[in-house]
């Protein structure tokens, strides 16, 4: 068992109608100027962004807008939300969307507080002191974001996309009202799914130890996070489903999910993200595309992690090598990733990258990790141009 700190600072609201509480929970936050950001439409059409508004109205607080984030969320409309935040002495940030939205806020909020150029927190050349009070109405399960201290930016320059994490951009208080995601399509939800399912198995694949009642936990909700989203293939508003689900996002990227394993492999996740900066997909569909190489990749030097992930969330049969074991684990969790319609390797995803693409990738992502990434097993340059490789 490893060393750990646990920082969960924030407030959960949870349940039908919650939303309407999003100005009483703003006022007590004792700010002048709020900025209410959004993303592409969802809001309006399915007219949360009014029932939001009105709920600030009613506490008496005035506000500011800045719609227009798009998944993997864009540096320039940051720039704009720093100035935008200068200009009317913006105080606090309320994200109303998914992941893509909640970390364009933390990119703001610290875009707005500190004297340095945004881009150099993610290029890892500046470490930001402040970051505006962030909240959050949550409206996708699956980025974690609205608890995780991650913010992820695409700079169009370049097209790299790259993370930051720092404990002051964790949001006040996340809304999480679990009818708000009824309104997904199918595939935003599956991918929803695979990126919280990723959050736990990024931690529980370590090579560097293991705490008992964490992995409890974190088999308890792979397995919840499986048995859901069977449910919401059929049932796609089933409240209780989508609820656990939503739920189990959460708490699967605030680092509960990883406590005293000394894990954080985060190789797929890592791979993943040059994949959505390169060619603009889904994190989701990317992480499902990439994991299967991956595993098959790092699984010999994992083999007991791999093992119990094969018993204890798939119930695969204790018999046979361990290696046999292994394998099944890794097959069933490619044909659930088949069963809810993700993709399981590149041209699945939909791209189809040239040698010279599959080089950049590689070369990008060790750029990005300084050159090594992976608990489970280290992986070099060379090692991460075989995984694209292999999941063509
Ligand atoms: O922009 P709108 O119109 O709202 O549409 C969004 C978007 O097209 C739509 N959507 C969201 N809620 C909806 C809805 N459509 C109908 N009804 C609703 N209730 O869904 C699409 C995807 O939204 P997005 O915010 O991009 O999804 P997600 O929450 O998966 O966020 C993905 C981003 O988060 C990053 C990813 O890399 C990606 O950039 N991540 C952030 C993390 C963090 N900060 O901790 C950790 C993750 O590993 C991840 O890297
Ligand atoms: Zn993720």
């Amino acid at each position: 068992m490893n060393n750990f700190t646990y920082y969960a600072p924030t407030k959960i609201v949870f349940g039908k109608g919650t939303e309407s509480q999003a100005g009483s929970l703003v006022a007590t936050q004792s700010c002048k100027k709020v900025l209410i950001h959004y993303g592409s439409g969802s809001v309006k059409k399915t007219g949360l962004l009014d029932r939001v508004k009105k709920s600030l109205d009613e506490a008496g607080v005035s506000f500011v807008e800045l719609g227009g984030v798009v998944p993997n969320p864009r540096l320039s409309l940051v720039r704009e939300g720093i100035a935008l935040c200068k200009k009317e002495g913006v105080d606090f940030i309320l994200a109303v969307g998914g992941g893509s939205v909640i970390d364009s806020a933390k990119a703001i909020g610290y875009g707005a507080t500190n004297d340095f150029d945004v881009w150099d927190i993610f290029e890892k050349k500046a470490s930001p002191k402040n970051c505006l009070p962030i909240g959050v109405v949550l409206t996708i399960a699956a980025s974690g974001s609205e608890m995780s201290n991650s913010a992820v930016i695409t700079n169009e320059d370049g097209w790299k996309k790259r993370g930051s994490n720092f404990d002051i951009c964790r949001p006040k208080f996340a809304i999480m009202n679990p009818e708000l995601t009824m309104t997904l399509p199918e595939y935003q939800t599956m991918c929803g799914s695979t990126d919280i399912l990723m959050h736990t198995m990024e931690r529980y694949f370590t090579s560097q130890g293991n705490m008992q009642i964490t992995d409890g936990i974190a088999e308890s909700l792979m397995r919840t996070v499986i048995e859901n989203t069977r449910i919401l293939i059929k049932k796609p508003n089933d409240y209780d489903a989508r609820a656990e689900i939503m739920w189990a996002g959460s708490l699967s990227h605030n680092d509960l999910t990883g406590l005293g394993n000394g894990g954080n492999d985060f190789a797929s996740h890592r791979l993943e993200h040059e994949l959505s900066g390169m060619f603009d997909v889904a994190h989701g569909a990317g992480l499902a595309a990439i994991w299967g190489t991956w595993a098959r990749y790092v699984y010999k030097d994992c083999l007991h992690r791999f093992k119990k992930f094969a018993l204890n969330v798939w119930g695969v049969e204790n018999c046979g090598t361990d290696e046999e074991i292994a394998l099944k684990g890794i097959e069933a969790m490619e044909n659930f990733y088949r069963e809810i319609k993700m993709p399981t390797n590149l041209r699945e995803l939909g791209v189809s990258p040239t040698d010279e693409q599959i080089t950049e990738l590689a070369k990008k992502c060790a750029i990005a990790t300084g050159g090594k990434l992976g608990s489970a097993k280290v992986l070099y340059e060379e090692d991460m141009r075989k995984i694209f490789e292999g999941a063509r």
